[in-house]
């Protein structure tokens, strides 16, 4: 784990209060696998204000770039949304787990609003192309679906007020795949009520998901106890930390 100061070089806006962001971040950059993330300090908040946690969108450690797909949803990202191209940010990383990159199946990837950033990098890792099912309240959550179908993925979406693909969750078009090919493996990123969703589904139907939960943070470290998750392992209950022992987890292991 690093911790760098990383130069903006590239802000691209999408539609929805969504950005990426290129950073040059060559040490990060070179470690970073799929699920992990960056723990970024935005410069024009004050010195005690916290960072805030990004999924690593994209790594080309040749390049030495790093990418991340945020929302404008509050004072940190707001902050972030304001600083021209050039500003240097304090980014701590790669930290947490990674998604296994062994399908046993199919691989089905399940994304929620900018839970698709840590989808996207796995999906340029995965040894066999498979689906991208996405969901959003409405079309603008859906990001970067070109850039899954030019990579050979297929791509079904679902949003709540069908302004895109189908209308409602995204578990729609998934229990339709999961009836016509269960021998799958999940990859899941998003609110809480669909990761459970999704886990849920995997548990059903006998395979491995892979989740990766979001939860408020505060040292990124694994010192503070903030993002604590009750995980069940070998049959014993225990607290663990979401930023150094996940984010990623399996299915079974999560008590909701
Ligand atoms: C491991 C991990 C990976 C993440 N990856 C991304 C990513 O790739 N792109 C992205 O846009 N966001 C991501 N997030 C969420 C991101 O960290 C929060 O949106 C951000 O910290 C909000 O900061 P803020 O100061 O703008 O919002 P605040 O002003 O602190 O809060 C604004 C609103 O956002 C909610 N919020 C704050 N933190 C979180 C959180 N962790 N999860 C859900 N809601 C939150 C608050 O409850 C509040 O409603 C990730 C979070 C984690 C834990
Ligand atoms: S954020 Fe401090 S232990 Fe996870």
């Amino acid at each position: 784990m690093h911790d760098i100061d990383a130069t903006i070089l590239d802000i691209r806006t999408l539609p929805g209060n969504y950005a990426v962001l290129t950073l040059d971040a060559p040490a990060i950059a070179a470690e970073a696998r799929p699920g992990q993330f960056v723990h970024v300090r935005v410069p024009t908040l004050e010195p005690s204000r916290l960072r805030r946690p990004f999924s690593i969108y994209d790594a080309d450690p040749a390049a030495g770039r790093l990418w991340i797909l945020y929302k404008n949803v509050g004072l940190g990202t707001a902050a972030l949304a304001a600083l021209p191209a050039g500003t240097r940010l304090r980014v701590l990383g790669p930290v947490g787990t990674a998604f296994p990159l062994d399908p046993k199946g199919a691989p089905y990837l399940v994304a929620g609003g900018y839970g698709v950033a840590p989808l996207w990098f796995l999906a340029t890792r995965l040894p066999r192309k498979g689906t991208l099912f996405v969901g959003g309240r409405t079309a603008a959550d859906i990001l970067e679906t070109e850039r899954f179908e030019a990579l050979g993925w297929t791509v079904r979406v679902a949003t709540q007020d069908g302004s895109r693909g189908q209308a409602g969750l995204v578990t729609l078009p998934l229990d339709e795949a999961l009836a016509a090919n269960p021998e799958a493996e999940l990859y899941a990123c998003g609110p809480d009520g669909m990761l459970k969703a999704v886990g849920d589904r995997a548990i059903a139907h006998g395979i491995r998901g892979w989740l990766s939960l979001d939860k408020h943070m505060v040292c990124g470290v694994g010192a503070c106890l903030a993002c604590v998750q009750k995980i069940r392992r070998n049959g014993v209950e225990r607290l663990e930390r979401v930023c150094v022992d996940g984010p990623v987890f399996e299915s079974r292991e999560i008590v909701w």
